[in-house]
């Protein structure tokens, strides 16, 4: 009896799934600028390959090559592909993938071009399927995109390409595009963090924000004070310089630039394992002893190894949730309050600007946490993007001080508050009331935060995925291609998450609050 209502249930969700499908048959996640396409199919050859004739990029680094076997292998890995396809049609015999990318540079930097075409002819003598773009990263995004137009054919066994011609143009909405993983709270390891990357260029995300130490642990090696990550968990919960270096360069392999963040003056009681100097006091540990010069030696220090390894424009310095009674309550350091006729405020303030000085001899542009802004927003340096949290309405006021401005408010964009839906996360509007152009551009885009107290690498995928797919086409979709009612895109997000699946993420159903587990047996589809 349980068993035949289920079966009805089921093949009700089919067929509710199949009558999306019906209006909804372009299954890309996210939604490129402009897609057309046709009826007819292709079939992947068995050599299929990459050629790059006539690309003013030499790929000297592999970067393309290597995008090319990762996009192979994701088709590759649902099923066995063992189909003979010798005896097919040959002009719909897809031979490879033609890329031309014109420029040669491939560093990767805030900013650069990410657009490409992509276009698959219904046939041909031979036929290739097409990119172009300005940058192999851009490329790389077009490798994924086509990545999403193949599904495995069970009949002959080979992988098809339904729905030839295609021609696909499109570039993000914001450069910006961001992840937050969080290593104090519970440390990442390392294939762990490489699963996160991969899985963020499948949704085109663009930077993984490392919050890599907190209040609760330093888990990195800093060359230049040895110390400091006397401050991890354990002994085996750390990562040395060279990883972090390994962890850069898997992430810009993939076009994501990782922004490495300290968090200072507070959320860094850990620094003080190490070196307790940092401490106002044994009793009173956080944050950081303003009155000691070696607490801004070691920021220096810090910042001098990150700009070898994190060669992103920007770095994230913290400030938020600044509790400054330990500075209060220290005889030392409220003797040089007073030295400096500094009140409280005034010295958080001039920790943080402090800080920022520091970066900007490094190079270094400045992310910081909305607190400053919202303390001594006009005293920031104007190289400062602020990063939102707390809540709405915030970003407005940043661009209208001529700042820039990164949003995460966490009613809608914090992955650890697990009943957010991903509907919420699909609505949230980083441009929600700025109506001047000028004003628009200084929101160089949003962040999705996957805050570390309550998750490890247990359970972080599902944590991640789906929800933070939804965000992730908030910001590379155009707005005018943006559903507005989000039931809209629930087939096709119900597609993206189901190929996370295939591809061994462990995105969770989209059905139900935030992260769930499947309700009930069913199709990954209807779930
Ligand atoms: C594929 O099929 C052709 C005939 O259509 C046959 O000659 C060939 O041996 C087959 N190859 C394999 C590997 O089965
Ligand atoms: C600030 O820290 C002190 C102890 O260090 C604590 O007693 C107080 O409650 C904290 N204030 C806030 C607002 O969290
Ligand atoms: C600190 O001093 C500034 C400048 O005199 C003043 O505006 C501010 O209210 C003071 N803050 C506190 C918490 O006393
Ligand atoms: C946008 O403006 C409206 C009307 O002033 C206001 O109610 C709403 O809270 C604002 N939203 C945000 C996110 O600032």
């Amino acid at each position: 009896m349980g068993k035949i209502v289920l079966v009805f249930v089921s093949l009700l969700a089919l067929v509710q799934v199949l009558a999306v499908d019906a209006v909804d048959r372009v299954k890309i996640w996210p939604m490129p600028e402009s897609v057309s396409h046709g009826h007819g199919s292709l079939y992947m050859n068995k050599d299929f390959e990459l050629k790059t004739e006539g690309s003013k990029y030499n790929d000297a680094s592999g970067i393309l090559k290597d995008g090319f076997s990762r996009l192979l292998h994701v088709l590759q890995v649902a099923h066995v592909v063992d189909g003979n396809s010798s005896g097919a049609d040959t002009s719909l015999l897809l031979q490879g993938l033609h890329v031309v990318v014109l420029s040669p540079d491939d560093e990767l930097q805030y900013g650069i071009d990410e657009s490409y075409k992509l276009s698959v002819p219904a046939s041909g003598k031979p036929v290739f399927a097409y990119i172009e773009a300005q940058t192999v990263y851009g490329a790389l995004h077009g490798l994924q995109t086509f990545s999403q137009l193949c599904q495995f054919n069970f009949k002959t066994s080979v992988i098809e390409v339904p729905m030839v011609p295609w021609t696909v143009i499109d570039q993000p909405r914001f450069s910006f595009r961001g992840l937050l993983i969080d290593t104090s709270r519970h440390y990442l390891p390392l294939p762990v963090i490489k699963n996160v990357i991969d899985s963020m260029a499948y949704a085109k995300l663009n930077v993984m924000h490392w919050h890599i130490v907190d209040t609760q642990s330093f888990p990195l090696e800093i060359p230049s004070f040895p110390k400091l990550w006397d401050g991890a968990y354990s002994i085996s919960e750390q990562y040395t310089f060279a990883d972090a270096a390994e962890i850069v360069s898997y992430a810009q392999r993939r076009g994501i630039n990782v922004l490495a963040e300290i968090d200072v003056p507070g959320h860094a009681l850990s620094w003080g394992i190490g070196y307790p100097s940092l401490w106002p006091s044994k009793d009173c540990q956080e944050p950081l002893d303003v009155s000691n010069e070696f607490t801004f030696k070691v920021i220096d220090g810090i910042l001098s190894d990150f700009s070898k390894v994190f060669k992103f424009r920007f770095v994230h310095l913290g400030g938020d949730e600044v509790n400054t009674s330990c500075w209060r309550v220290t005889p030392h350091v409220r003797k040089w309050l007073t030295k400096h006729r500094m009140n409280e405020s005034q010295a958080y303030q001039y920790f943080v600007l402090r800080a920022q000085n520091i970066a900007l001899s490094h190079g270094y542009e400045i992310v910081n946490w909305e607190e400053t802004f919202n303390n001594f927003g006009n005293k920031l340096s104007r190289k400062t993007v602020v990063h939102n949290w707390l809540g709405g309405g915030v970003a407005k006021l940043v661009v209208e001080a001529g700042l820039r401005c990164i949003v995460s408010n966490q009613d809608k964009w914090y992955l650890d508050h697990l009943d957010t839906t991903w509907q919420q996360f699909y609505m949230n509007e980083p441009l929600t009331n700025i109506t001047n152009p000028e004003q628009q551009k200084l929101v160089i885009g949003g962040e999705v935060c996957m805050w570390g107290e309550h998750i490890d690498g247990s359970d972080i995928e599902q944590t991640i995925w789906p929800r933070a797919a939804a965000a992730a086409e908030r910001l590379w979709t155009s707005y005018n291609k943006l559903a507005k009612d989000p039931r809209q895109v629930t087939g096709r997000l119900a597609h993206f998450r189901c190929l996370l699946n295939q591809r061994g993420v462990a995105a969770a159903p989209l059905a139900g609050p935030g992260r769930v587990a499947p309700e009930e047996p069913g199709s990954c589809y209807s779930q």
